[in-house]
């Protein structure tokens, strides 16, 4: 987190979260057994690893008691047990066991303690937020094939960051800044597209290479306000798979995975090396500007400056808690300039 205090109206109280599936946690950091209180959507809640292998997610608090199911519980079999009186809950939120009882009441069984939707993609735990516990209402991404095996997973990365999640995914629509900031030699162009909840966007761009700048393109597929993956395709071959997690309307948490093709010769794992440190440089370059930086409800745009209010239209169902649509809305799509 930025140690930059301000007394400045950052105006990120006009942002709600928003709902969708979001990244909690990296496989590797759940084993069989292991039990989590994580803080994310400004609430909190705890997840489980069971013996099957399931991810679980919960409430915090026990019906019975109130005891926080994050402190001193443990996993038995697939299920969570309080600290508190030894009742056990089920994945689903169903009581399995009460020790000191004769038979557990099904009211009790059939679930008692609210759940979260969980899903494990690519190595990433992932739970469904929304307001108003609304079912999800799309799946979360994997990677793309990779044409060659398997994709390698190369490095991870992750930052805590002082502004709102859909202040991170709009810089890739921000076509001005890539040569102020990350001091690309021509703004990229590109073709901006919506389709239900997910957003492509593909950029020509001019890449550094070891042997000059050369053009490649950039493919990024965003589905939902918490995921993108992004291809970079030139003389190497990068997925970046990216997740943002809105911990409260003004912090978020950004993880990276990044992957290259197989069987890479030394040279082109040079290169591969080279872009992905050639991206964590720029994520750096945005951080400062993220971390301080306030939220123009109408900002001054002009010619050039990229998509970003087609970008917001967009983004904006993702506040609509109501509304009872599942398809995203209809498709459309904007030039890129
Ligand atoms: S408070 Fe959890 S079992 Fe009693
Ligand atoms: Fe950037």
């Amino acid at each position: 987190m930025s140690d930059r205090a301000t007394f400045l109206d950052r105006g990120y109280d006009k942002l709600p979260i928003p709902f969708g599936w979001f990244a909690v946690a990296l496989s590797v950091d759940l084993a069989i057994g292991e039990i989590k209180t994580l803080q994310y959507f400004n609430t909190e809640f705890v997840i489980w690893r069971g013996e099957d292998g399931q991810v679980n997610a919960v409430d915090p608090f026990c019906p019975h008691l109130g005891a926080h199911l994050g402190v001193n519980s443990e996993v038995i079999g697939n299920d969570l047990q309080c600290a508190f009186h030894h009742w056990r809950f089920n994945g689903a939120g169903g009581v399995t066991d009460i020790p000191y009882a004769k038979m557990v009441p099904p009211v009790l069984k059939r679930g008692c303690l609210p759940t979260w939707p969980v899903a494990e993609a690519d190595g990433v735990i992932f739970v469904w937020y929304h307001p108003h516990k609304a079912a999800p209402k799309w799946e979360v991404a994997r990677l793309p094939d990779c044409p060659e095996g398997d994709w390698v997973l190369a490095e991870t990365h992750d930052w805590v960051i002082d502004i709102h999640c859909q202040e991170i995914t709009e810089n890739g629509q921000d076509y001005a800044h890539f040569r102020a900031v990350h001091g690309v030699p021509y703004a990229p162009s590109g073709e901006f597209k919506v389709e239900g909840w997910v957003r492509r966007n593909t950029v020509v761009a001019e890449m550094p290479t070891p042997r000059g700048p050369m053009t490649g393109t950039i493919d990024v597929t965003a589905t939902g306000p918490g995921q993108s993956i992004t291809e970079f395709i030139d003389v190497t071959h990068v997925v970046q798979s990216q997740q943002v997690t809105p911990i409260n309307s003004s912090t978020t948490h950004l993880r990276w995975q990044m992957y290259h093709i197989p069987g890479l010769s030394d040279g082109k794992m040079r290169v591969t090396a080279a872009r992905m440190r050639d991206l964590v440089k720029q994520v750096n370059q945005d951080i400062p500007i993220w971390n301080a930086k306030r939220f123009n409800e109408q900002p001054m745009l002009v010619r050039g400056d990229g998509p970003m209010m087609a970008y917001r239209r967009q983004y904006a169902r993702y506040y609509d808690f109501t509304a009872d649509t599942d398809d995203g809305g209809a498709a459309s799509s904007a030039a890129g300039r």
